[in-house]
């Protein structure tokens, strides 16, 4: 099974999934792709020696260029890591029920547009939540919102700094990502 991972920023999910497929059996991450140039994840993809693709708005939003590239690789799952815009409608009909992304908290609470990074973490810390977490879907063509494959959760102590529970939910987001990518291309075949 063939992998594309779509990132915008530093990767540090890309890199797990990247270190968990290296000696994989049953996929490999054939391509990263990544809106901006200064992507901190190009640098890991070459790392492991896997091939990138840069685009810009109109690339993606305008024309078949992605699609066909993804195509051409004979890719079987699009993985969403930290990328920040919205999938378009064609490359959702291109590649049906296999585009998945994580989010940084427990959907359907604290999604949609702008609701990423910090944000996400101030947001919970300002409601007093007791609980934060992680949580892995199926992409539509809204921000946050296709249907959830699996969430992972963890306590938010009183003393929990902004710092404090995003690198807890870090944490979670390393440990299943690679995990819930494998059980899900198990179930292809
Ligand atoms: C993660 O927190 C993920 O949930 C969100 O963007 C962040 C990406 O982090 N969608 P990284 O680039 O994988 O370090």
């Amino acid at each position: 099974k063939r992998i594309a991972i779509f990132a915008s920023g530093s990767g540090s999910n890309a890199q797990k999934i990247m270190e968990h497929f290296k000696y994989s059996n049953l996929a490999e991450v054939a391509l990263v792709l990544s809106n901006n140039p200064e992507a901190y994840v190009l640098q890991r993809a070459d790392n492991f020696e896997i091939p990138s693709h840069i685009f810009d708005k109109k690339a993606l939003y305008e024309t078949d260029e992605i699609i066909d590239i993804l195509k051409r690789l004979e890719i079987d799952l699009i993985v969403l890591a930290g990328f920040l815009w919205l999938v378009p409608q064609h490359l959702l009909k291109a590649f049906p029920n296999k585009i998945i992304n994580i989010h940084p908290a427990l959907l359907p609470k604290y999604g949609g547009k702008g609701m990423y990074g910090d944000r996400v973490h101030k947001t919970v810390l300002a409601a007093g939540d007791e609980e934060h977490g992680i949580t892995i879907h199926f992409v539509n063509e809204n921000f946050d919102e296709g249907e959830v494959i699996h969430q992972a959760k963890f306590k938010i102590e009183p003393e929990d700094t902004l710092e404090v529970i995003k690198f807890k939910g870090q944490q979670l987001e390393h440990q299943y990502f690679p995990k819930v990518i494998e059980n899900l291309l198990k179930k292809y075949n």
